[in-house]
């Protein structure tokens, strides 16, 4: 089947992304991937890395925005730079390591040498160049970047609001999502990384669709569900949307998913939770330490019950922050990293660390499964389009706040429908 030949005045883009459906060339033609790198990493906001990552001057990561090698630091000042991690000379790379702390890049190629706010500080035999040759000109190329509450983004856009004004409505949810660390003090530490054939995409179409879980995680759910109906998760399988749970389109491609309503007159979050070998020890520690306060600290030891998605690449799910990089239109990292609580007994940073091994371990698997199916499902060509028209049409099923924000069931589509609302914006051009 051929794509419908455009109405006047009609974008090659809404040729592909329609209200209600997306084509599949969107997730597997290459050309289009190209064009994303581009027009979608580098155009917008990009979530970098945390400022816990590199609390020091000195410190750098090396992280993607899109496919381009970045070097995030923070200089001998304590500034935050975002660098292309691009020799100026003849572009190799300068930095080759994951992280770790200097104040300077030497590349290895032929020993040019940079300082970790960028600046090139000097060349190897300099009477080699002749007088116009302008040091202060070649420093590694830059990003804009700002961070919210310890959470660094950069750009490569030109017309890109402020990184507050971008995050609009969800940066009140990353404020709840960061609250709940006393004194707000959250620290990203390790990773757990994974890898999938398919499109970078599908990961965010999957991060607040409510509607799969209850088949896709069937067999975690059902482990769950031997142990009580209010266990985490169980709700999805029991007529998700007539439950308290809802999606949120929060405009510029962000959207919510929201379980904490669930736990409402159900108790702590932490009774709640599936089992986790060996977390028995730390609960009698903590009792034992901090009697009546120990729910507290218990219930922050597993996860938010929040799934909040920031366009394009952050994904803050349960007590975990996921990363998503895309390598090739059919080829994703996922990165999730865990985080921990500054000044938190050490029994709850350890059972949130070891929370990567409920969820991201045991049920992202399903997903990626499911992720990898889909790649190889859209290779069909004659199969054109991909629905996601979920809840559309319906009337008073969605709700809009003074904010713009829309609200509805847990199994709602609106939120794929406003993530590729902001694909196709900036696929446009219009940024
Ligand atoms: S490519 Fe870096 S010094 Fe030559
Ligand atoms: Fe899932």
């Amino acid at each position: 089947m051929a794509v419908p030949q455009a109405a006047t005045g009609w974008s090659r883009w809404d040729e592909l992304v329609r209200e209600d459906r997306v084509h599949r060339s969107v997730y597997t033609d290459s050309a289009i991937f190209e064009e994303e790198m581009v027009k979608i990493f580098g155009c917008t906001w990009v979530y970098l890395a945390h400022e816990s990552e590199i609390p020091a001057p000195g410190d750098f990561k090396t992280r993607q925005v899109g496919r381009r090698p970045v070097i995030v630091t923070r200089d001998g000042r304590g500034r935050l730079n975002a660098l292309l991690n691009r020799c100026r000379h003849r572009g190799a790379t300068v930095c080759r390591v994951e992280g770790g702390s200097a104040l300077s890049f030497t590349c290895p190629y032929h020993g040019w040498t940079y300082r970790s706010s960028g600046e090139l500080a000097g060349v190897p035999w300099p009477d080699g160049y002749a007088a116009g040759f302008d040091r202060s000109d070649l420093g590694l190329g830059r990003l804009r970047v700002e961070s919210y509450r310890g959470f660094i983004f950069g750009t490569l856009g030109q017309a890109v609001p402020d990184l507050t004004e971008y995050l609009g409505p969800a940066a009140s949810l990353l404020n709840q999502w960061i609250d709940r660390a006393p004194g707000g003090e959250v620290v990203v530490t390790n990773a757990n990384r994974m890898a999938y054939r398919g499109n970078w995409k599908l990961a965010s179409d999957n991060s607040a669709d409510g509607y799969h879980p209850a088949f896709s995680h069937r067999s975690l759910l059902k482990m769950a569900q031997r142990l009580g109906e209010q266990k985490d998760m169980v709700y999805f399988a029991q007529h998700p949307d007539d439950g308290p749970m809802y999606v949120q389109s929060l405009g510029r491609g962000h959207t919510f998913g929201d379980q904490r309503p669930n736990y409402r007159g159900v108790g702590s979050y932490w009774r709640q939770q599936r089992p986790q070998p060996g977390r028995e020890a730390y609960e009698q520690e903590l009792r034992r330490r901090w009697g009546d306060e120990a729910d507290r600290w218990l219930d922050l030891a597993v996860g938010s019950q929040m799934n909040l998605n920031i366009f394009p690449n952050l994904l803050v799910i349960g007590n975990q922050i996921q990363v998503v990089e895309p390598i090739a239109v059919d080829h994703t990292q996922l990165t999730w990293y865990s985080t921990l609580i500054q000044h938190a007994p050490d029994e709850v940073n350890v059972l949130r660390m070891r929370s990567q091994e409920d969820f991201p371990s045991f049920g992202e698997p399903d997903d990626l499964a499911n992720f990898e199916e889909c790649q190889r499902g859209l290779s069909i060509p004659e199969v054109d389009w991909v629905l996601c028209n979920r809840g559309l049409g319906i009337p008073d099923r969605h709700h809009e706040d003074d904010r713009g924000v829309v609200t509805g069931p847990a199994t709602d589509e609106l939120v794929i429908r406003d993530f590729y609302r902001e694909w196709k914006r900036l696929m446009s051009g219009e940024s």
